[in-house]
C-alpha cells in the first residue's frame, strides 16, 4: 500500500539543506515508517541557485520566497536551514499557517525570541522539532540509554568541548552568505551558539537541567572586513567561551568551545563520570562509545572501546551488518525516522521547541555572565 506522503518544503539550500534533503531521501528505504518525505519544493533567494539545488536533489519545484511555501497547499511540513536571525520569523508564520517545523538550531537569537516560537507552535498545534542532531548518533544515544539505565550511578562530571580552527586568519572577512557565522546580526552570538549550543543540548538531555552558570568569552580578531559593506567593522561574535556550571542533580559541568584551536576541525567531545562508571564520546571518531565501568572483575578492569554497530545498538539494526559503521549524515536521518514515528504515535520528538527553548536560556545566560564576569542562574 503506497504510504501516506510527507510533503517537505525546504527553507535554504546551504550546508543544512542539503544534509537534510541527503536525510529524507534515505530514510523511507531504511526505516519502516507510515509516511515517506517527498521533495516538494526547495526555497531561497536566488532563482539559479535554488534550482541548480533543486534539479541536483530531486525537488519538484523552487520558490525564491519563503512567504510562498506557506500558502501552498500541498506543502506539510517547512524546514529552516537558514541563518539564525531568520528562524524565529519564519517560524511564527509557518505555525500560523498551519505547517509542521522542523527548524536548525539554534532555536532563536536569544531566549525572548525562542518563547516567542515555542508560543507559536504550541497554540497553533503543529509538530514542531529542532535539529539537535546528535542525540542520533548511536554512540550517543547509547550513552543516554547506560546513563537511564543508571549503569553511571550519581554523576558527579560532565565535561564538553567543541573545538575548531578556521577563523584564526585575520583576513577571513565577516557577514554575507557562508560568513554569516561570523556576525552577531545574523548568528546571535558566536561558538556560543554555534557550538556551544549543541554540547548543551547534548548534556542536559542526557545530565538533567543547568541551574547556574560562570562564564568567559573572548574576541581575538577585533575587526575584520564586513562581506556586505565592503568597510573594516567591529567584529561582534565570541571567537571562543568557555563555562563552568552546575547541573540540578549537583554534577559539575565544564564546556568550552573555540575556533582558534588550531589543528581541530569539528572536536566535539564529552566524557561524564558517574560513581560506577565513565563514558566518553569524540565526533572525529563517532561510532565509538568509550566505557569504564568499575564494576568490571579488577583483573580486566579498564576502558571498554565499544564499536557501536551491533543489531542491538541504537538505530543500527536498520543498516548494514554488525561492524560497518554510519556516519555523520545518518544522525540527520535518523532523527527524520523520529519525527515521522511521532506523527503516528503523538508523542513529540525531541527536541521540540520547548525543550530547545531551555537551551536558549542556557546560551543566554553564558554570554550574560560573560559580560558580567559574575555567576549567572539560568532562567
Ligand atoms: N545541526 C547542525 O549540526 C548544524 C550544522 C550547521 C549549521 N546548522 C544551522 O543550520 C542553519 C543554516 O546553516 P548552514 O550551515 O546550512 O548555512 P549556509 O550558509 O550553508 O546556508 C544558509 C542558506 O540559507 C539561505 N537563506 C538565507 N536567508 C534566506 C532567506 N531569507 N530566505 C531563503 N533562504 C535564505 C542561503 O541562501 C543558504 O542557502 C543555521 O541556523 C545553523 O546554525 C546546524
Amino acid at each position: 500500500m503506497a504510504k501516506q506522503p510527507l510533503n517537505i518544503g525546504m527553507v535554504g539550500y546551504g550546508f543544512m539543506g542539503r544534509a537534510h534533503t541527503n536525510a529524507y531521501k534515505q530514510v523511507s528505504q531504511f526505516f519502516d515508517l507510515q509516511r515517506t518525505p517527498v521533495l516538494k519544493a526547495a526555497c531561497a533567494r536566488d532563482a539559479d541557485k535554488v534550482k541548480a539545488f533543486a534539479d541536483n536533489w530531486g525537488y519538484e519545484s523552487t520558490e525564491t520566497d519563503w512567504r510562498k511555501l506557506l500558502d501552498r497547499k500541498d506543502i506539510d511540513c517547512i524546514d529552516i536551514c537558514t541563518p539564525n536571525n531568520s528562524h524565529a520569523e519564519i517560524a511564527i508564520a509557518a505555525a500560523q499557517a498551519g505547517k509542521m517545523i522542523l527548524c536548525e538550531k539554534p532555536l532563536a537569537m536569544n531566549g525572548p525570541e525562542g518563547l516567542k516560537m515555542v508560543e507559536a507552535v504550541e497554540k497553533a498545534k503543529v509538530p514542531n522539532m529542532v535539529w539537535y542532531n546528535y542525540r542520533r548518533v548511536p554512540a550517543c544515544s547509547l550513552a543516554k540509554q547506560l546513563i537511564d539505565e543508571g549503569r553511571l550511578g550519581k554523576i558527579f562530571h560532565y565535561r564538553a568541548n567543541f573545538l575548531q580552527d578556521w577563523t584564526i586568519s585575520a583576513e577571513l572577512p565577516q557577514g554575507g552568505a557562508g560568513l554569516w557565522r561570523l556576525d552577531a546580526a545574523a548568528a546571535g552570538s558566536g561558538v556560543t551558539g554555534d557550538l556551544l549550543a549543541h554540547c548543551i543540548d547534548t548534556a542536559m538531555w542526557l545530565n538533567g537541567g543547568i541551574s547556574d552558570v560562570s562564564a568567559m568569552t573572548e574576541t581575538f580578531i577585533k575587526e575584520r572586513t564586513h562581506t556586505l559593506t565592503g568597510k573594516v567593522e567591529k567584529v561582534t561574535i565570541d571567537d571562543a567561551c568557555a563555562f563552568l556550571c552546575h547541573f540540578q542533580n549537583g554534577s559539575l559541568g565544564l564546556f568550552e568551545s573555540t575556533r582558534y584551536a588550531r589543528g581541530h576541525k569539528a572536536l566535539y567531545t564529552f566524557e561524564i563520570n558517574g560513581e560506577k562508571a565513565s563514558i566518553k564520546w569524540d565526533l572525529h571518531d563517532l561510532q565509538r562509545l568509550e566505557y569504564f565501568d568499575h564494576g568490571d572483575a579488577s583483573r580486566v578492569r579498564g576502558w571498554h572501546s565499544i564499536h557501536v554497530t551491533d543489531g542491538d545498538h541504537p538505530y543500527m539494526g536498520k543498516w548494514w551488518v554488525p561492524g560497518l559503521a554510519v556516519g555523520y549524515d545518518t544522525s540527520f536521518t535518523h532523527q527524520v525516522a523520529d519525527f515521522i514515528e511521532s506523527l503516528s504515535t503523538g508523542k513529540p520528538a525531541q527536541p521540540d521547541f520547548r525543550n530547545a527553548y531551555q537551551t536558549q536560556l542556557v546560551l543566554d545566560a553564558v554570554l550574560d555572565s560573560a559580560k558580567a564576569r559574575q555567576w549567572r542562574e539560568v532562567k
